[in-house]
């Protein structure tokens, strides 16, 4: 899945390198899933607060892709071949299948929350990875995507309602 990571003169241990691109590629997958998700939560959201919903799940899916192109453009300045197919995401992501015969806003809301959530949360393991590994400025991207991440969870949260 991931090659070995072709010559640069960037000064980081090959090593170093390919534990990166395998991160980063991880996580790759990961966003470009989760913004799929977001698509497909914009693309078929209906109920009261539908004006709302609408946009801010697109504007949900616009995050994750500013997110998926930093973290694809890193792999590619390591060196690496960044894994951004459909099928290599579908096999690389490790978020739970967006249910699709979901309507309402407040399931969309719901399960978008726990898809970030859970995005955010293996984002944030990688951090410390990338530092183990000794590469700060993987392991910084990763901190801004995850804080990324938190952002739009609190922006979804934040459209929740009591049943
Ligand atoms: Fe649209």
């Amino acid at each position: 899945m991931n090659p070995k990571p072709c010559d640069t003169q960037n000064d980081l241990p090959e090593r170093t390198r390919a534990i990166s691109i395998g991160l980063l590629n991880e996580h790759l997958a990961g966003a470009l899933d989760l913004r799929l998700q977001a698509k497909q939560a914009h693309w078929n959201v209906k109920g009261p607060q539908f004006a709302a919903l609408h946009e801010l799940f697109d504007e949900v899916a616009a995050g994750l892709d500013e997110s998926a192109d930093d973290l694809a453009e890193r792999v590619a300045s390591l060196g690496g071949v960044a894994q951004g197919t459909l099928q290599a995401v579908a096999q690389a992501s490790r978020l739970p299948e967006y249910p699709v015969d979901q309507q309402w806003g407040c399931d969309h809301v719901q399960t978008l929350s726990r898809a970030l959530a859970e995005f955010g949360k293996l984002v944030r393991k990688a951090i410390g990875d990338a530092d183990e590994a000794g590469d700060a400025g993987t392991a910084d991207l990763f901190t801004q995507v995850s804080r990324a991440a938190d952002k739009l969870l609190w922006k979804v949260e934040s459209h929740g309602w009591r049943a």
